[in-house]
């Protein structure tokens, strides 16, 4: 298959008839599947009433059909369509964070919704996104759009066109470009089937955050147990993987620095993974700085596109700093954690 690429710049007007979008739009009322940016990271959108859609989206990943997509929308009132109630707590959110990185699991409305898209579960995961560009898809094509993150399973999610198409390009039908997201982490994942909230996967909303919108938030046991098992079936596989080992540090930069050495000496490729402030404390055959440690929303920005850029230089073991676990380092850790397959060294 030929994958169209379609540049759109997100700032210009009237993007709902920009002859790009248009287009976009009408692969996906063919049940054809189309990458689009959302503020998060690029997500692979297809017809979410449509087995024949959902199908293409899982098959052009190699996702496993026992993970439930994500079903983007651009106007509250297009859930009355799929979804069974909306409580008040799932309003107050919507109020607070849509659009923007926040999906809610909800009830479904039964029959509505290819049964693939929510891998037959009974509730289904929603969410609006704040990027122009997706809204305008969205809002053009006139469908709710079950979209995953555009990259193969299992690899960094892809911050860029350029992610999507060295993992689908031939795949898939075609990619908008609009340029680099710009939060760098997926939507945070909160079920609103019961009285209080759960987090289930860490994102770009903070449970501060939510905290601070509804009261008490609760979080997944999986999040913190690593024998739990997971309530958002895609947190039980090993993610965002770069094709070396990655291992976790906890400890100084000496320390680092000594593992760097110990593993150069016997003759492997050393990556780092570390900040603009310690980059140049290291010294090993790639250090990646990812962002400003004192500004953590940049270093997850940047996350993704620094896993991938150390599988283009091919080194054999990846070492990477630790970050705090509050905030949007909660995110950053998590993600850091499934890359690393859970692998900490710690001094
Ligand atoms: O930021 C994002 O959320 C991006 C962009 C493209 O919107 N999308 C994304 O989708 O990250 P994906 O498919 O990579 O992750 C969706 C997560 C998975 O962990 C999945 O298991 C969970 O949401 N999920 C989906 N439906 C669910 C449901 N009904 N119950 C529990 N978890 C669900
Ligand atoms: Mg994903």
């Amino acid at each position: 298959m030929n994958t169209m690429v379609w540049k759109v710049d997100k700032y210009v007007d009237n993007l709902e008839n920009n002859p790009q979008v248009v287009d976009a739009a009408n692969f996906l009322r063919k049940n054809e599947v189309v990458a689009m940016p959302t503020e998060t990271v690029y997500g692979l959108g297809g017809n979410a009433e449509s087995d024949a859609a959902v199908a293409k989206i899982y098959a052009a990943k190699g996702r496993p059909g026992d993970n439930p997509l994500i079903i983007h929308i651009a106007e509250r009132e297009q859930l009355t369509r799929f979804v069974a109630e909306v409580p008040v707590m799932a309003e107050t959110l919507m109020d607070a964070f849509w659009p923007g990185p926040l999906t809610i699991i909800l009830k479904k409305k039964e029959g509505v919704l290819s049964e693939k898209a929510t891998a037959g579960l009974a509730t289904v995961a929603v969410r609006m996104p704040d990027h122009p560009v997706a809204l305008a898809l969205l809002k053009t094509c006139g469908l709710p759009i079950a979209a995953p993150s555009a990259n193969s399973s299992g690899k960094p999610s892809p911050t860029n066109a350029e992610h999507v198409l060295d993992d689908l390009n031939g795949k898939i039908a075609g990619v908008l470009d609009g340029g680099t997201t710009g939060v760098g982490v997926e939507s945070t994942v909160v079920d609103c089937t019961e009285t209080i909230p759960v987090i289930l996967r860490p994102g770009g909303v903070t449970k501060e955050q939510l905290e601070a919108a509804v009261g008490e938030v609760h979080v997944d046991a999986a999040l913190t147990d690593e024998a739990a098992r997971p309530k958002a079936p895609g947190m039980k596989y090993r993610h965002y993987a770069p094709n070396a080992p990655l291992f976790m540090v906890s400890g100084t930069a000496e320390f680092l620095q000594s593992l760097v050495e110990e593993k150069r000496s016997e003759g492997l490729k050393v990556g780092v993974l570390t900040t603009e402030e310690n980059a140049s404390v290291y010294q090993a055959d790639l250090v990646l700085a990812c962002g400003r440690r004192a500004e953590l929303e940049t270093v997850a920005t940047g996350l993704y596109d620094t896993l991938r850029k150390f599988n283009q230089e091919n080194v054999d073991v990846i070492f990477s700093e630790m970050f705090p676990n509050t905030g949007v380092g909660y995110a950053i850790m998590n993600r850091l954690q499934k890359a690393a397959g859970n692998k900490l060294i710690i001094e």
